[in-house]
């Protein structure tokens, strides 16, 4: 099980030293622990998380190794400074900041070249849901990621993202079996995912671990989701 914990446009670098120090206490063996902090606290985080099992990654990354490209990171920069992976495809890249399949598409292909690994989101609207195109949504959105080693995928449908709404088990399970018929990778759940849905979720047989936001800026609903992901 993974669990990763994006916290978006939240904590600077003193709020992340304090919190990493904490974790870095915290016994978490059994589970795969990923912070996505924002690009400025990802060098405080590597520092303080290293020497343990808890791995750091970036929130986005771009295509081009360097260039003209004002206001991106790089894959090659992201690795200079000890990060192991990135976030592609949020649903508020998308939504904000115009990312496209073929961007995401390329954000991905770009950070794996670089030996980075991925946590691809993908995720349907509620108005998509609704009109019956979640299936269509999420074969277009997975139609241009390649199959690799070093993929993850994060199902999060936008309708539950710091909504409060969470999907169901069961719409979460057939979205995740539906994902894996379409590329052979881990898929997280993502969408308000609480330490108290969190067990029922990461239950479900194709649900491989979380993608948490709100409840991960909290060291201690932050480990509590860690910890129902442990095998007893
Ligand atoms: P949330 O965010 O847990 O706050 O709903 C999840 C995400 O956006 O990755």
């Amino acid at each position: 099980m993974l669990i990763a914990g994006n916290w978006k446009m939240y904590k600077g670098p003193a709020e992340t030293a304090e919190f990493c120090l904490r974790l870095r206490e915290e016994e978490l063996e059994g589970v795969d622990v990923v912070l996505c902090p924002p690009f400025v606290s990802l060098a405080v985080a590597v520092q303080l998380l290293a020497g343990t099992e808890i791995a750091v990654a970036a929130q986005n990354v771009h295509w081009e190794n360097e260039g003209a490209f004002t206001g991106e990171i790089s894959a090659p920069m992201l690795r200079e400074l000890g990060v192991y992976g990135a976030i592609v495809g949020h649903s508020e890249r998308r939504q904000y900041f115009g990312d496209t399949d073929e961007a995401v598409a390329k954000r991905a292909a770009a950070a794996l070249d670089a030996g980075l690994f991925v946590i691809a989101c993908v995720g349907e609207t509620e108005e998509e849901r609704d009109g019956n195109r979640t299936e269509d949504v999420l074969r277009r959105q997975l139609s241009v990621l390649e199959p690799d080693d070093n993929l993850v995928l994060a199902y999060e449908p936008v309708w539950a993202i710091g909504t409060g709404k969470t999907a169901t088990p069961e719409i979460a399970q057939e979205a995740h079996a539906f994902v894996k018929s379409q590329i052979d990778a881990p898929v997280l759940y993502g969408g308000s995912v609480k330490p108290d849905n969190a067990a029922e979720l990461l239950a479900q047989p194709d649900v491989d671990g979380a993608l948490v936001g709100g409840a991960s800026l909290e060291l201690d609903s932050f480990t509590a989701i860690c910890r129902t992901a442990i095998p007893s």
